[in-house]
């Protein structure tokens, strides 16, 4: 309990009652039996929900397709028994992203849980909406789920710096969930009311990406539209352009880039009129971008105004945690999708907790999108869905096999002891051998971080 400092005024309970309905993010309160208690004026708005609707009601008769509620954090929280931090829709077709934090009785048991919500809700729609036309307008979008708190804290940390302007830098490895949260940041901003582009710099051959970014001037080039076309910086006007694989940016325009983060207006191709917008940019990459500066690939003047707030996301694998929360999400999702009722054995999803995901999330999502559309059992076990319980004994070539087995072995290693000096010793191998294998493997931390990242070396 926190001390009560006796020099400050006594907060009494109408002041206490002001600020629970008045702080500026919606409180929903649940006892340690799945209960209601209390939600604030806030929520009340946000959800379209009276608190005189929900008081008294247990969440677990409030969740699924026809109620109240997709799903509930609360629930999760009460069988973690740790924070959790998720994503969910309204049946009235509002979006809140939902931390619930549990509080405890002495003897373990959860007292209270404390949710404090966020409106991501993009179009605001009455009451008088129904809940199927809010549906259709809206279309399901993948939620979040997480209860890693290393996750908490980039969580954290984008949504404080959401509702300012800053340029973000989402790092991580492919799969862990940047585009996710490029899609959060915007909704937890004021711009939710305006547009969010996306750009890959990846995808997009070098001679069409300046005109895809910046557009062009009418009559600008022969056979082009006569009228000009507007580049996604014009059309992300008020709203949020996320750029990604902005490793992929050719040297030209990573200068005509700078040119627009710095004095906010830029050129069309072939214009002579500065264009001025009004654009938050998100950028992420997957490369090691300050590898690249040194390198001469990547501007340095770019990396350091590009990364006014470095975001890494953790590798699945650091936090395995997280691994059959996602992996139960996934299943319901797969179920609602495929009309299945497919569930996830105890065994199986402490075997998936052990597997690296050098794909991340997007693996093993599309692992138990596999799982629940091909197989023919109801409920999965590690050996009925082809998991070798111990390793080697799976599917695929020897020399396939081995490599995975090999695979994990060295993760767990570098899990544990972080150099390679100190898994050459544990594996009984040499250190360059150790070294040249978790390369080889692509284990060690990702991007950007210059104190802990790096590959082995
Ligand atoms: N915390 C999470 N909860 C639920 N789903 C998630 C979470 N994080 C990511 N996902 C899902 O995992 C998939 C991969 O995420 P995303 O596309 O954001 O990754 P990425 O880092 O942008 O990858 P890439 O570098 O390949 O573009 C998506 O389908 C996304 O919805
Ligand atoms: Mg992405």
């Amino acid at each position: 309990m926190p001390h009560h400092p006796d020099n400050l005024p006594p907060l009494d309970r109408e002041l206490l009652e002001l600020t629970f309905d008045h702080v500026a993010n919606g409180i929903y309160l649940v006892d340690g039996e799945g209960t209601t208690i209390r939600v604030n004026r806030t929520f009340e708005e946000m959800s379209g929900f009276s608190n005189a609707e929900l008081v008294g009601r247990n969440l677990r008769d409030m969740v699924g397709p026809d109620r109240e509620f997709s799903g509930s954090a609360s629930l999760l929280v009460l069988e973690k028994k740790k924070p959790v931090t998720a994503t969910y829709s309204t049946s009235t077709g509002r979006k809140l992203l939902v931390r619930g934090i549990p509080l405890f009785h002495d003897d373990g048991s959860i007292r209270l849980i404390i949710n404090t919500i966020w409106d991501l809700t993009v179009v605001s729609y009455s009451r008088a909406v129904d809940a199927d036309t809010a549906r259709d307008a809206m279309p399901e979008e993948e939620d979040l789920v997480t209860c890693s708190p290393q996750m908490q804290q980039v969580l954290d940390l984008a949504l404080r710096v959401a509702p300012t302007d800053s340029t973000l830098l989402l790092s991580g490895e492919s799969g862990v969930g940047k585009s996710l949260l490029a899609r959060l940041v915007h909704r937890a901003s004021e711009r939710r009311k305006g547009p969010f582009l996306q750009v890959n710099c990846g995808a997009i051959p070098e001679t069409l990406l300046e005109a895809e970014l910046f557009g062009y001037a009418p009559g600008s080039f022969t056979g082009a539209d006569r009228k000009g076309r507007d580049g996604r910086f014009t059309l992300a006007d008020g709203g949020t352009l996320f750029l990604d694989e902005i490793a992929e940016l050719p040297l030209h325009l990573q200068s005509k880039l700078l040119g627009v983060l710095q004095e906010r207006e830029f050129f069309r191709i072939g214009g002579n009129r500065a264009e001025k917008v009004d654009v938050r940019v998100i950028a992420a990459s997957n490369r090691n971008l300050l590898e690249m500066v040194a390198a001469g690939r990547f501007r340095e003047d770019l990396y350091y105004r590009l990364n006014v707030v470095p975001i890494t996301l953790p590798p699945l694998r650091r936090r395995p945690e997280d691994i059959p929360l996602l992996a139960d999400a996934f299943v319901e999702r797969f179920n609602r999708k495929y009309r299945s009722f497919k569930q996830l054995s105890p065994p199986l999803l402490s075997r998936l907790e052990q597997l690296p995901w050098r794909g991340n999330i997007r693996e093993l999502e599309n692992f138990i999108e596999r799982l629940v559309v091909t197989s023919t059992e109801t409920v999965l076990t590690p050996e009925n869905c082809g998991l070798p319980t111990a390793p080697a004994n799976g599917q695929g070539s020897l020399k396939r096999q081995l490599e995975n087995h090999e695979a994990e072995i060295l993760t767990r290693a570098w899990e544990k002891h972080r150099t390679t000096r100190r898994v050459a010793t544990a594996l009984g191998i040499s250190q360059a051998t150790a070294a040249r294998k978790l390369r080889r493997h692509k284990i060690g931390e990702p991007i950007d971080n210059p104190e802990s990242s790096r590959l082995p070396t």
